[in-house]
């Protein structure tokens, strides 16, 4: 996914796109541009690489006045990263600028046909074809947000976007399909962008723009349509966030900030929505009556990624203390081979920006199916927050490192609160229940201790910071977190790290341990103790080098460990809120001292919202 942000005020635009840009690298960070209206021309700065290198091409700022901006980060989609392929990308005259995230579909035939009607393209992108769009539709129409709305009738695709003409030197024009876009609203200044942390440094009152909205902006206010020009009545929201959220304070990385912001965040997933009078959860977002609860005979989890990860320890947890079968899958899988979604079937899509667009597919497939669909989401007005029937938000606050922590163990947070509520519709009895909710509001205690490890855990990670590969092992409800654990290690510090579950070990990846190979084994104390110890002795048997995640106190595992990180000893279905934790900090730290960009690292983005 792409960043894009639009500024029409009394202040100098130039330092304020970039600054908000900045904001925002984390959504694509190979290229980024930024164009103004300057004396009535149009100034484009556009550069390969990091926002610092566009900073660094930005001529002298008294050059670059103007009130009217946009700006853009880039996660490519179609044309590698370099100059002409970043935004803003420009029409034949020069005088319209146009930043876009998402993807058209049918720019090929577009293009063609706008290149008989003899446009020039300078670039790769699918995206130019919207500038040359709109430019050939200005020839008509009278006034910029026409000559978009006809360009728009004629695009398939999803688009957040924003544009500015020389024409018309007092206006921004942005248009929302299947791409997030903000109206921030300032004093006498509007802002447009991508998501909220762009605009909270100068507002909290946003606008969501939705699907199928055109926002045209002036000096002298805003207003909304839909795309066949009826009036859009705007819902002005405040944020309840501020900027210290968006901030690293005395944290190197926010990935490493995050981490620790679990003990809060874990808190704020389970606020409000335990029942100690009835030994059980309540999870109001859901719309579902008690009756419609009690009906469901299948659930099914959606996801990716890490929220893939999460899902699958819902599953854990979820068929234990309910009894119902949990089905979870990739949503890029279930999106495409045509799910069987019987009736009685809830479906939940997990995904932490509401905008991966497989997970968003997955929805809409589901729903196509007749089912209901629940999103646990983390973005307040997110595409999936918005589609979904119901759901529940995991309140774990801005999440800016692309290497999801505080996301992960939230919306495992939620899945146990919903194991609990469903379970004591059924089977779970008022003790066990109160067993649950009493030991989750421990957790965050728990995790704080094993904060305290961060620095050992660091000393650890020098250990094997040169390493080529490892294998992470778990069993039962902290196998996902053997693969959780993996992916981190394996996106930030880019070492190939495989989550594998302990006894299948046996059944291939032995062949791979040597004394090189490093193995992070999850073997706290539970039912499943002795079975991991078991695979560990066989591990050891080939001269591995073991790093152990294990409950305080067990000095066993000492033994056959080159390291140990311990962690307190929990109920088994909450494990995993505990041993992540020590995974999360092994691949913060052998990154960090790789000199690796954790919070951005190569080839990747923070949301997904291309196929
Ligand atoms: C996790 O560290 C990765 N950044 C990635 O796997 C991520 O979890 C995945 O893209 C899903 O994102 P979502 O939760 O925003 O849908």
């Amino acid at each position: 996914m792409c960043g894009i942000v639009g500024y029409i005020g009394k202040r100098n635009a130039m330092p304020i796109v970039v600054e908000a840009l900045k904001r925002l690298e984390y959504r694509g960070y190979d290229s980024s541009g930024c164009g103004i209206i300057h004396d009535g021309e149009l100034l484009v700065i556009k550069k390969q690489g990091k926002i610092v290198e566009l900073e660094r091409a930005i001529p002298d700022p008294a050059k670059c006045t103007g009130v009217v901006g946009i700006a853009h980060t880039r996660w490519a989609t179609h044309g590698e990263p370099n100059e002409e392929n970043a935004h803003p990308q420009v029409d034949c005259t020069h005088k319209l600028a146009l930043v876009h995230n998402g993807i058209i579909e049918n720019y090929k035939p577009l293009k063609e046909k706008l290149i008989q009607l003899g446009h020039e393209f300078k670039s790769q992108t699918d995206t130019e074809v919207l500038v040359h769009l709109v430019e050939e539709f200005l020839k008509t129409e009278v006034c910029l947000e026409d000559a978009v709305r006809e360009a728009m009738k004629l695009v398939e695709g999803t688009y957040g976007l924003v544009v500015i003409s020389t024409r018309f030197p007092d206006k921004l024009v942005a248009v929302r399909k299947g791409s997030p876009l903000i109206l921030g609203i300032g004093n006498e200044e509007y802002f447009i962008t991508s998501d909220v942390s762009a605009t909270i440094i100068h507002t909290n009152k946003v606008i969501y723009l939705q699907d199928g909205e055109i926002c045209t902006v002036t000096h002298n206010g805003f207003d909304i349509t839909t795309l066949d020009k009826r009036n859009v009545k705007p819902v002005i929201s405040t944020v309840d966030w501020d900027i210290s959220a968006i901030e690293k304070g005395e944290f190197k990385h926010f990935m490493l900030k995050e981490i620790f912001e679990q003990p809060i965040t874990i808190e704020n997933a389970y606020r409000g929505r335990i029942n100690e009078q009835i030994s059980s959860t309540r999870l109001g977002g859901l719309n579902l009556s008690n009756n419609e609860l009690r009906r469901i005979k299948k659930i099914q989890l959606v996801a990716c990624g890490t929220s893939y990860h999460a899902g699958l320890i819902g599953k854990y947890i979820i068929e234990d203390l309910a009894r119902i079968p949990v089905e979870i899958e990739y949503a890029s899988e279930y999106r495409y081979r045509n799910p069987i979604v019987p009736e009685d079937t809830l479906v939940f899509v997990i995904s932490q920006s509401g905008e991966t667009a497989d997970t968003l597919a997955a929805l809409r497939e589901a729903k196509a199916k007749g089912a209901m669909v629940m999103g646990i989401t983390n973005v307040v007005g997110s595409t999936i927050a918005r589609e979904s029937d119901g759901g529940t938000y995991i309140h774990a606050g801005s999440e800016i490192g692309v290497a999801s922590t505080k996301a992960f163990t939230s919306q495992v947070t939620i899945l146990v609160l919903l194991a609990i509520l469903l379970g004591r519709m059924r089977n779970l009895s008022p003790i066990k229940g109160l067993e649950y909710i009493s030991e989750l509001v421990n957790i965050p205690t728990k995790v704080e201790k094993i904060l305290t490890h961060n620095e050992t855990i660091r000393q650890i990670a020098q250990t094997f910071m040169n390493a080529t590969n490892a294998l992470y092992l778990g069993r039962g409800v902290n196998f996902p977190v053997a693969l959780e654990g993996a992916l981190k290690l394996k996106e930030i510090s880019y070492i190939h790290a495989e989550g594998y579950p302990a006894a299948e070990m046996k059944h291939g990846p032995i062949a791979l341990i040597d004394a090189n190979m490093p193995v992070i084994v999850v073997a706290p104390k539970d039912p499943l103790y002795d079975k991991v110890f078991s695979n560990l002795e066989e591990v050891r048997a080939r001269k591995a080098r073991i790093i152990t995640i294990a409950t305080e106190g067990d000095i066993q595992l000492k033994s056959i460990s080159e390291n140990v990180i311990y962690i307190p000893d929990t109920l088994t279905n909450l494990q995993p809120l505990l041993t992540v934790i020590p995974l999360q900090l092994l691949a913060y730290h052998v990154a960090d001292l790789r000199g690796l960009d954790v919070d951005q690292p190569r080839n990747l983005a923070k949301s997904v919202t291309v196929e």
